[in-house]
């Protein structure tokens, strides 16, 4: 198979990857320095995302001075009125910031000599002055977020709605296989991967698993977590400092996140036949060869992040095995609405299920799940989707 080498947990390199801005990426060494590649703009793509990583720091505290600015603007009469000391809010803040910062350096280390540094007076090895673009800023900040979904006990109920449904299913789809069919290997294919959790869940139930993601603050921060933690609860991360829009109270975006919530490799070696790897690129470009191969797609959160969701369904038809599974949830929030420059194929689920049909599936479950999608619990505003859940055998 071609684009397939399942060594364990390992993320992989291809040589065409795409990230959402629709940027072209080259090969991507591991992930990126010792690329052989010379495409200069590979290259400078993937030393953007990572500045996004080592400039966090200096980014979230012009937020903070922000934030001081106008609490110290407003009269004394309104800050006496106020029951909490924003100053504290502010020494907060620059601590999570930091605790925040140390996280990101630990993924972001293996990629320090794509930078000029140099020694301060004091000895610091700092990193040339970094210019970030605004939406790797926010990209980065909804990725240290993410982490609550994938990676912490305060994110197990978002699991529960989204992923259960899927291992669920699985699980019975493949409750007559034998010992050996698990020894031989059933694989499973996670496109848009996220920060893996999903995948790392299939792989627990004996699947040789794969995710497929192609952007880089994705790729770099799962690596992290799923190479480098050797127990549960091993980091904390504050993820909810970055707003303070919708709280009940002043102490939530200051609330530690204790990350992973289990220990990866001993819950992976309860199940001999499991594995995991993960595949950078894009979606169609990467699979599009590797035709009846997949015993099992899944998709989550997914099918929306198509320019042309037709293209991403005869991806799916060509690649997956006849009898082949495919389960899906997720809502039709199409990504590209309405962005310049790109196209947005935009089909309501109707039409899309009789599109499915027409390659070659037969739908054997239709329903709805109502389900949030990276929120936190205990927030003011919860943002419900009522996801279409399906399950459909490749005839
Ligand atoms: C909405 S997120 C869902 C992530 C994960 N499945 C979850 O449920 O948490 C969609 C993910 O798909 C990735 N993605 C979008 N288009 C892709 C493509 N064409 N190829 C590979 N990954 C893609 C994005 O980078 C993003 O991580």
């Amino acid at each position: 198979m071609e684009n397939n080498d399942n060594n364990s947990n390992n993320i992989k390199s291809k040589n065409e990857t795409e990230e959402e801005d629709n940027e072209l990426h080259e090969t991507i060494g591991p992930i990126g320095l010792n690329s052989s590649s010379n495409d200069i703009e590979e290259f400078n793509h993937l030393k953007n995302i990572v500045s996004s990583f080592f400039n966090y720091q200096v980014d979230s505290l012009r937020e903070v001075s922000r934030i001081e600015r106008d609490f110290s603007s407003i009269p004394l009469k309104y800050k006496e009125r106020m029951s909490f000391n924003y100053q504290t809010r502010i020494e907060k803040l620059k601590s999570a910031i930091w605790e925040n910062y140390k996280f990101f350096l630990k993924i972001a280390e293996p990629y320090k000599e794509m930078f000029k540094s140099f020694k301060s007076s004091t000895g610091e090895i700092l990193i040339e002055p970094l210019f970030v673009k605004p939406k790797n800023i926010i990209k980065l900040r909804s990725t240290l977020k993410l982490f609550i979904r994938d990676w912490s006990k305060e994110g197990l109920f978002e699991r529960k709605k989204t992923y259960d449904p899927i291992l669920t299913e699985l699980k019975t789809y493949f409750s007559n296989k034998s010992e050996k069919d698990f020894e031989k290997g059933i694989y499973i294919l996670n496109p848009g991967a996220g920060l893996g959790r999903l995948m790392y869940e299939i792989a627990k139930l004996g699947f040789k698993s794969q995710g497929n993601e192609f952007s880089y603050h994705m790729l770099l921060s799962s690596n992290y977590i799923l190479n480098n933690t050797t127990k549960e609860n091993e980091f904390f991360i504050q993820p909810l400092i970055h707003s303070f829009s919708n709280l009940i109270n002043e102490e939530i975006p200051f609330k530690k996140i204790y990350i992973p919530d289990e220990c990866l490799s001993d819950n992976l070696i309860k199940n001999k036949y499991g594995e995991m790897s993960m595949v950078a690129g894009e979606f169609i470009r990467v699979y599009k060869k590797n035709i009846n191969f997949w015993d099992g797609i899944v998709t989550c959160f997914f099918l929306d992040t198509a320019n042309n969701v037709i293209e991403y369904i005869e991806t799916i038809s060509e690649i997956i095995k006849t009898n082949g599974i495919w389960i899906n949830i997720g809502p039709l929030l199409y990504h590209y609405t309405e962005m310049e420059n790109e196209i947005s194929i935009e089909l309501s689920w109707d039409e899309i299920k009789k599109i499915i049909i027409g390659y070659g599936f037969e739908i054997k479950k239709e329903e709805y799940i109502k389900t949030t999608y990276s929120s936190y619990e205990e927030s003011l505003m919860q943002t419900v989707y009522n996801c279409i859940f399906f399950v459909a055998i490749k005839k």
